[in-house]
Order: structure tokens, then C-alpha cells, then sequence
């Protein structure tokens, strides 16, 4: 039986104890990594990283008979290539669907219905009402139709809205399309919410073409990861002000200060906020104490990435 390293201690006191056997230690990240006992780091097998620490990963040099990582984020292009052969990924699928799904629908609405106008009148004195766009009976495209635009759609269908579902495949029991119908789909839809993992494939997936394809006035929103979205692209369309935006997500990151997306119109822009929200720590806890049961048990882990190819 190896050991487990998780990002906090004491879990066993919020969800009963750790299974017979299993040593559970604890790192947050950013403390010294010198309070472990080197013979904990020598007898870790699965470790669940911290959250949102950048440079996490340097103990995956310290830890010699690791052979599971769990991550606590969905997207995990980055530390992918970073893991030694034999160590097999685990990725936080489902943690952040609530979390990423009200920030997607946040923005739609603050989009739709002009909030940042009305933010600035506030702050202007001025009182200039007008009609708005709404989200209710407007058509949804939401491509990368997965764990967290599943999340989207129950939200948007409360709101009155029609989703229209884009997949990598598509699957009509469904309803999914693939993506190659893009182009056919997206001259009818009012918004477009991407929210894709970043693979090869992804990248530059929705471009000058699909955004060309939408409506005059459609709205894109990006919750997933920048590079599926061609930057240059949409700048050319919000500056002439022909598409709007609206984006948790940017490539680059963090956007610099002075690049022109902050000040194109029509755009607004979060800097990559949608996980980082209080309903992420007990989905995440949940997670963490499953994980290290079937460690336990011998059992497989849940959510498996499958290794690059
Ligand atoms: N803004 C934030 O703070 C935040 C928070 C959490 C996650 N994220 C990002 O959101 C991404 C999605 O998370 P998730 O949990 O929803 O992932 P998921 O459940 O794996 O869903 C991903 C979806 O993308 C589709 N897809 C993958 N490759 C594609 C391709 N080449 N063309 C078209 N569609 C493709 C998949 O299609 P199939 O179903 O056909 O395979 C699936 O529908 C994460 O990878 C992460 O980067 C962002």
C-alpha cells in the first residue's frame, strides 16, 4: 500500500475516516515542502495536486513511486506533457460545471441585457434607459457540448432560451451535432459559447470562418480555453463592431494591459474566474475522499485522461 498526499488536511473529521490502512498526508502547495517526512514523499502512489498552484508540479520529482495524479482542474493540457511514464492522470471533470456554467450565463446576461452600460450611467449620473436584447428565445450554439455545457444548458433552458448542442461527434439520439456542422448552424444562432478543451485540434477551432458565419450582433462567449477562439479574429469583428464578446478566457493570459480586446467594443472581459467560485471546495472535497476510497479498495479512479498520443 502506497500513500496518498492531498492539498488539506483533516478531511477525515468533515467526511469519516480514512480507509483501513492508507496513510493520508496533506500539502496546500505553498507551505515548505520540507515539513513532509522524506519517507512520506517516498511511499506517496497517488497524489491529488493543489488547486490553481502554478508551480505544483516541481514535486513530481520528489515523489519516486507516484503512479496516479489527480487534478482538481478540468483542463489539464498543461501538466500533461509534465508527468514521468507510468503515471497515470486524473482530471477534476465536473468540479467547476456549476462554478464555469452560472459564470458562462453571468456573462450572457450582463451581455444581453447591457449591464456594463448601465454600470458606467450609474457611475455617470445618467439615467438613459432603453430596450435590451434578452436571452430568453434566443438560440444557444454551445460547442464543446460536454460536462460543463451540460451545466450551461440546464441553465439556459430555466431562462427560456433554445441550446443547440455541438460535440466533437455527434451523437443525434442526443441531439448533438458535430462540429463539421458548424457552418450550417451558426448563421441561426443569436450566441455562440465555446466551451472546448485546448488539444491540437481545438486550437484556432472556432476562427475568422465560424465567426464570419455568425449573425450580425451575435454574441461569442468563451469559458473554455483562449486559443480555441482566433483573438485577431474577433478583434477584427467586435472593432467593427459587428460581433460582441464576452470572455472568461483569452489568449494570452493574463491579457497585457494594453492589448486592444480590453478596449474593443462590445467586449467584456473576466480574467478567467468561472472555476473559482465557493461551490468549487466541497465538490472538490467530495472528489479527493472518493479518489483515495478506491485507491484504498484497489478500485479504478474516476475521471481518466487518456495519455497523449
Ligand atoms: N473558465 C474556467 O475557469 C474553466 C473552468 C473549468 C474548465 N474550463 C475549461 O473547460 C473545458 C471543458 O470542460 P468540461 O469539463 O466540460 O470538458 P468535457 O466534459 O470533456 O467536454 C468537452 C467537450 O468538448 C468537445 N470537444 C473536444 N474536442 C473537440 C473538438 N476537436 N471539436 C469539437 N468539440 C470537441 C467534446 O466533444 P465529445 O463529447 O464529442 O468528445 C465535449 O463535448 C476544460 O477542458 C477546461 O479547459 C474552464
Amino acid at each position: 500500500m502506497t500513500d496518498v498526499l492531498i492539498p488539506w488536511p483533516q478531511l477525515d473529521e468533515r467526511h469519516g475516516p480514512w480507509p483501513d490502512g492508507t496513510r493520508v498526508h496533506a500539502w496546500d502547495g505553498r507551505t515548505p515542502v520540507e515539513r513532509l517526512s522524506a519517507d512520506a514523499l517516498d511511499a506517496v502512489g497517488l497524489w491529488v495536486m493543489p488547486y490553481a498552484v502554478a508551480d505544483a508540479h516541481r514535486l513530481l520529482a520528489r515523489l519516486p513511486r507516484l503512479r496516479a495524479v489527480q487534478s482538481l482542474s478540468a483542463g489539464v493540457e498543461k501538466l500533461q506533457p509534465l508527468l514521468p511514464d507510468g503515471v497515470a492522470l486524473h482530471n477534476g471533470r465536473g468540479l467547476h460545471d456549476a462554478s464555469t456554467a452560472e459564470h458562462a450565463l453571468g456573462l450572457i446576461l450582463a451581455a444581453q441585457r447591457e449591464l456594463p452600460r448601465w454600470v458606467a450611467d450609474q457611475g455617470a449620473g445618467r439615467w438613459a434607459p432603453h430596450f435590451t436584447r434578452s436571452l430568453a428565445d434566443s438560440r444557444v450554439a454551445i460547442v464543446g457540448y460536454g460536462s460543463i455545457g451540460e451545466a450551461l444548458e440546464r441553465r439556459l433552458l430555466a431562462c427560456e432560451a433554445e441550446v443547440v448542442r455541438v460535440a466533437r461527434r455527434a451523437r443525434p439520439e442526443h441531439h448533438v451535432h458535430a462540429v463539421e456542422e458548424l457552418p450550417r448552424l451558426l448563421p441561426e444562432v443569436d450566441i455562440a459559447v465555446l466551451t472546448l478543451p485546448e488539444t491540437p485540434a481545438t486550437t484556432g477551432l472556432f476562427g475568422a470562418r465560424e465567426l464570419a458565419a455568425l449573425p450580425d450582433g451575435a454574441l461569442v462567449v468563451n469559458v473554455g480555453r483562449g486559443r480555441t477562439l482566433d483573438t485577431a479574429a474577433l478583434l477584427a469583428e467586435a472593432t467593427a463592431g459587428r460581433l460582441r464578446a464576452a470572455l472568461d478566457v483569452t489568449d494570452p493570459e493574463p491579457l497585457p494591459a494594453d492589448h486592444p480586446l480590453r478596449r474593443a467594443p462590445g467586449v467584456l472581459l473576466t480574467p478567467h474566474i468561472g472555476g473559482g467560485a465557493a461551490s468549487f471546495r466541497p465538490r472538490a472535497e467530495r472528489l479527493v475522499v472518493e479518489q483515495v476510497r478506491r485507491w484504498a479498495a484497489g478500485e479504478e479512479l474516476l475521471n481518466p485522461v487518456p495519455a497523449q498520443g
